[in-house]
């Protein structure tokens, strides 16, 4: 059966809802397809950390009410060096603040929203399969609950996450692609305990890096740096916690809260960058193009300032007829990609420990640390960078 709407996405992770949102907002038809369920998607447990511009495209959206009641507005963020805290006062160096408030809570306001006004998503839509978008009428086709389907549409947005099928789709030959995979993993756990402080520490240790995050004042998120082939199985809680205390200060050891995990999951970290993000009527947002290893919670910012450019181009084709946003949206989305790529990579190889670097590179990556808690002008730029740089 064919069905025909205007925009039609691939994923529903936050970047391909919250481009349906805002097209939606300006009175654009789209269809979302999604793989999986709508509780498996609001299963995975990813990022926590938003910029001011991503909290004012949820709030563009229409979807911000929740997040503003119970997010948390964090004004700095603790950097652990050799046993010793030292704050890094967002508000002071560069006026801005952070929301912490889940993807999975931002997934679900814009699910909701989406569900509420009638607009359709296709959950469990397989075998999906973009094509025609080098000419002018793209068409999405695929099976649901064994049928065949086709969607006709004037835009196809690739919104399907790194291991989707937008980017697959395209001739290899037609993609530059720049990689760098870490030797290590984050293991990540979710636990329903009270934070260990009221803001997130990053902490660089002898034994490797530690990031103490939470979800709400009730709901705590910690990951340590693991090796790369390690397995949720190996780490039963009392390890996990073990391990994260003999990361800590003395002081938040001795205050940090355990109980057993809700959620348990190892992420690899990687960087990785594909050009150009558009092919004739395909653009790719999110990470579909891109991935940022999670030093510095950039994965989820990074969607929501693609689809920022992305629905600016598609109103102004439908409203004016001007395609210059849509001829622009590569150049722009990748421009604001690299400087958190850059910014990724950097709070990476700073807080991680690197089994390769030899005494050499351990002293330089001590003396960074050191001259960033010790700088104005330095901790400025962390600052800048963590905050987001403007869309
Ligand atoms: P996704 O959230 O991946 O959404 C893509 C959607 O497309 C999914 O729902 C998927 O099911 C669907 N899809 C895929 N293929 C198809 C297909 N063929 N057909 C139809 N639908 C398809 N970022 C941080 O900032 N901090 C973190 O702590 C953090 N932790 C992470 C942990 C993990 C395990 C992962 C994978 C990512 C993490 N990230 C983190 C990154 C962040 O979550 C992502 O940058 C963010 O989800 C990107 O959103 P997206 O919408 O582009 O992609
Ligand atoms: C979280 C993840 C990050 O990568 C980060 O830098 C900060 C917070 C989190 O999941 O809470």
């Amino acid at each position: 059966m064919t069905k025909r709407t205007q925009v039609a996405i691939i994923g529903s992770g936050p970047a391909g809802l919250l481009l349906g949102q805002l097209l939606l907002k300006a009175g654009i038809d789209n269809v979302i397809l999604e793989r999986h369920t709508r509780e498996h998607v609001l299963g995975r447990i990813r990022a926590g950390v938003l910029e001011q511009g991503t909290v004012g495209l949820i709030d563009e959206a229409g979807c911000g009410r929740r997040m503003h009641r119970e997010g948390l507005i964090h004004h700095g963020i603790e950097l652990s060096l050799r046993g010793q805290r030292h704050r890094i006062d967002f508000n002071d160096l560069v006026g801005k603040s952070v929301m912490v408030y889940g993807q999975t809570e931002v997934t679900r306001d814009l699910m909701d929203a989406r569900a509420g006004i009638g607009a359709p998503t296709e959950y469990e839509a397989l075998n999906v399969t973009p094509s025609g978008y080098d000419g002018t009428q793209p068409i999405v086709s695929y099976l649901k609950d064994g049928a065949a389907h086709e969607l006709g549409c004037d835009f196809i947005a690739g919104c399907d996450g790194f291991h989707g099928v937008s980017r697959h789709s395209v001739p290899e030959s037609a993609l530059t692609v720049f990689e760098r995979v870490y030797p290590f993993g984050w293991l990540g756990v979710l636990a329903d305990v009270r934070p260990l402080s009221h803001e997130l520490i990053y902490v660089n240790h002898a034994r490797g890096f530690a990031l103490c995050s939470m979800r709400s004042p009730t709901r705590s998120r910690y990951y340590i740096q693991c090796d790369a082939s390690e397995r949720p199985g190996h780490w039963p809680d009392d390890r996990f916690w073990e391990e994260l205390r003999r990361r800590l200060d003395p002081e938040a050891g001795a205050q940090l809260a355990t109980g057993p995990s809700v959620e348990e999951s190892i992420a690899p970290l990687r960087s990785f960058v594909a050009g150009p993000m558009r092919f004739g009527r395909l653009f790719l947002a999110g990470d579909a193009a891109h991935i940022v290893p999670p030093t510095g919670a950039k994965g989820l910012n990074l969607a929501a300032s693609d689809v920022h450019y992305l629905a600016e181009g598609l109103i102004a084709h439908y409203r004016s007829g001007s395609d210059a946003g849509l001829n622009a949206y590569s150049a722009r989305a990748l421009a604001r990609v690299w400087k958190a790529e850059r910014f990724s990579w950097w709070m990476t190889s700073l807080l991680h420990k690197f089994s390769d670097s030899g005494a050499f590179g351990e002293r330089i990556q001590l003396a960074e640390l050191e001259y960033l808690v010790g700088s104005r002008a330095a901790a400025t730029a962390l600052a800048e960078n963590y905050v987001g740089l403007p869309f």
